[in-house]
């Protein structure tokens, strides 16, 4: 088993990683939640990871999708948690991808002001990235994770044996999230690692960890240096918010709209000057490796991704990126938004043949 700490002094934790992690969960909720009396685990219908939290327990499932991370979903949680007499020494187990880690860790933080809780997670995004850091929330029709809250996990368990039945696309999406660190460091001023994609399957869900669990432990509350993580996000919020739109007729998984962005981003970075064309390809082949598509969706409109992007949180000041460049890839501000449409529109012109 390989534990990576994240050390955020008195709230923190380990993320465990291995095959059959998911049996170390009793043990964990016996050391991290030691007055807990009982358990209830939030998980989906078609997961189908049975754990034992080694006290009594109540099972809660949520709707598959995107669409499950709502106000009203955490609403009929914390009405759950309620019924089955949760109180705030107890615990809540998240059995699930980002959606379940997400929306269960938004309804522990809001119950009782704040109740611990524990994720297990059974998706390669999950894995590698929605389970660790803290950051839990739900939608808005007005843009993707617009309501949440900090709250960190008591730990985190990321049993490589149950993505055996992660369906193929969610695999993918996993990939992309991936790729993203294949561009990230785990420490300031270190070249980006490209051996990443070489390791075997534990070892590259332990390497991203490290990486999101350095970041988040010198910047919990997201100032420029948590924003690293989200390389590649600020066109992938656009594009999953744009798919949401009534009629839109196409969809992207989290990680295939990573991807996209990881590849604009580079893009936008050589538009600006400051990173040449090898480079660029390089993001083109890591993104390909994984088998991921570098294109827009056909049906994505550069107009209403532009307006997208003005409104995610993360551009307060005119537009934010986080941008490949010479010293590594980093968080630019004021970017005119000239250059992000022209780059959208060469991006519509050069990938178009490359989504299959
Ligand atoms: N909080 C964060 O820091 C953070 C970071 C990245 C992403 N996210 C969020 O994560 C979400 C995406 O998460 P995701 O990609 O894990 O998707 P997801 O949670 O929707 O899971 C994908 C699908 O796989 C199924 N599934 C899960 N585990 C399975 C298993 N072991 N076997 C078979 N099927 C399984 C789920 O039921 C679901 O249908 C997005 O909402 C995104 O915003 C959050
Ligand atoms: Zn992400």
């Amino acid at each position: 088993m390989t534990i990576v700490p994240v050390e955020l002094g008195e709230r923190r934790y380990e993320v465990s990683i291995g095959e059959g992690a998911r049996h170390l969960l009793a043990g964990a909720v016996a050391s991290t939640v030691p007055g807990a009396r009982r358990a209830v685990v939030v998980t989906q219908p078609g997961i189908g990871v049975t754990v034992d939290p080694g006290l009594p327990l109540e099972r809660l499932t949520v709707p598959d999708g995107e669409d499950a991370k709502s106000l009203s979903v955490v609403e009929s949680l914390c009405r759950g948690f309620s019924r089955a007499g949760l109180s705030r020494s107890d615990v809540v187990i998240a059995v699930g991808g980002g959606v379940v880690t997400d929306l269960a860790g938004f309804a522990a933080a809001s119950f009782h002001r704040g109740t611990p809780y524990i994720n297990v997670a059974t998706t390669l995004l999950g894995q590698v990235d929605a389970a660790i850091g803290g950051k839990t929330g739900v939608n808005i029709p007005e843009g993707k994770n617009l309501v949440g809250a900090f709250w960190q996990p008591k730990a985190v368990l990321c049993d490589t044996e149950v993505l055996a039945t992660l369906p193929p696309r969610e695999w993918a999406s996993g990939c992309g999230e991936m790729a993203k660190y294949a561009f990230l460091s785990s420490g300031p001023n270190q070249a980006p690692d490209g051996s990443l994609l070489e390791l075997p399957l534990v070892d590259q869900v332990a390497r991203c960890v490290a990486i999101k669990a350095e970041v988040v432990a010198s910047d919990e509350r997201e100032g420029d240096r948590r924003m690293l993580l989200n390389y590649g996000h600020t066109l992938a919020h656009a594009l999953e918010a744009s798919a949401l739109e009534p009629g839109a007729g196409w969809d992207l998984r989290h990680g295939e709209a990573v991807a996209v962005g990881l590849v604009f981003a580079a893009k936008l970075a050589r538009q600006l000057g400051r990173i040449d064309e090898e480079r660029v390809e390089l993001h083109r082949r890591v993104v390909g490796s994984f088998d991921l598509s570098p294109a827009l969706p056909p049906g994505a409109d550069p107009e209403r991704l532009i307006s997208f992007m003005a409104r995610d949180k993360k551009a307060h000041q005119d537009l934010t990126f986080v941008l490949d460049g010479p010293a590594g890839v980093e968080v630019v501000h004021g970017i005119d938004a000239a250059d992000v449409v022209a780059t959208l529109a060469e991006m519509k012109e050069s990938e178009a043949g490359s989504r299959s």
